[in-house]
Formats: C-alpha cells, structure tokens, sequence
C-alpha cells in the first residue's frame, strides 16, 4: 500500500471533501491520471477507514474499536449501536439518517469507551449514553 501513496491520498482527500464520498465514477479519472490501476485505486479507497466509497447519513457515529474501548465494553456497544440501527460499520441507515463507522482511537482512552456523533466526543458511553445519542438523531 506504501507505494500507492504520493498523490494518491492528498488527491481522494480533495474528492471526498468536495463530494463527502469517493464516487465510484471518479476511481477510473483518478486511476488514469497517476498511472495506477482500478484495483489499486479502489484498493486504497476501501483500506483507508476515512474514506467513503457512498455519501454519508444526515449523521456520522464513530465509535472507538481500539484497544482501551474493547477493554471497557466497546465491543457490546458496537453491537448495540448495529443491532438499534440495523446495520454494520460502514453502512448506512436505509431512511439515510446514521452512518456507523468505526474509528480507532479517538485520544479519549481515559475516558473509555468512547464514540464521535457529528464530530462532538463523548467519553464513558454506556448502552443509556448510547440510545440517547441515537435519540437525540432521531435513529
Ligand atoms: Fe478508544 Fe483511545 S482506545 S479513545
């Protein structure tokens, strides 16, 4: 992956600010103008957790798969976040509202486990914290 690197990533980064996902139309474009194949393009798209493939829900929650969190009951929270909404990381709500991503660490491990709605942190989530913040996005 290393050697796909040089403008590769600075350029996705560009697409996906302006777009607020990679569209699959701009894989060939991009692959063509630095030499590289579909496959690798696609490749580095889907390996980077930042980077989104379809646009986002109304709402993004991101909740920590690190180590810290695991230890303090991330994973339960990851499968209650899945089961509320009805989907897996990486995938949106059918009505577009949550998409649940993960993310590895978010410098909250102190205060573990630990998730991003919309970009604001919330530290110590238990299953309580978790449905209100759904609640809170109408999920
Ligand atoms: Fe979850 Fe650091 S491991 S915030």
């Amino acid at each position: 992956m290393k050697h796909l690197e040089g403008p590769l990533l600075p350029i996705l980064h560009a697409v996906q600010h302006t777009f607020g996902h990679v569209p699959n139309e701009a894989v060939p474009m991009i692959a063509t103008g630095l030499n590289l194949s579909r496959a690798e393009v696609h490749g580095v798209v889907t390996f980077y957790h930042d980077y989104r493939s379809h646009p986002a829900g109304r709402h993004v929650l991101k909740l920590c798969r690190a180590e810290a969190c695991q230890a303090m009951g991330g994973d339960r929270l990851g499968e209650r976040a899945k089961n509320r909404l009805g989907i897996d990381f990486h995938q949106t709500t059918a009505d577009g509202v949550v998409t649940l991503e993960p993310v590895f660490c978010l410098g909250l491990c102190s205060t573990a486990p630990a998730a991003m709605l919309d970009g604001a942190v919330h530290g110590r989530l238990d299953a309580e914290g978790l449905d209100t913040l759904l609640a809170e996005v109408g999920a």
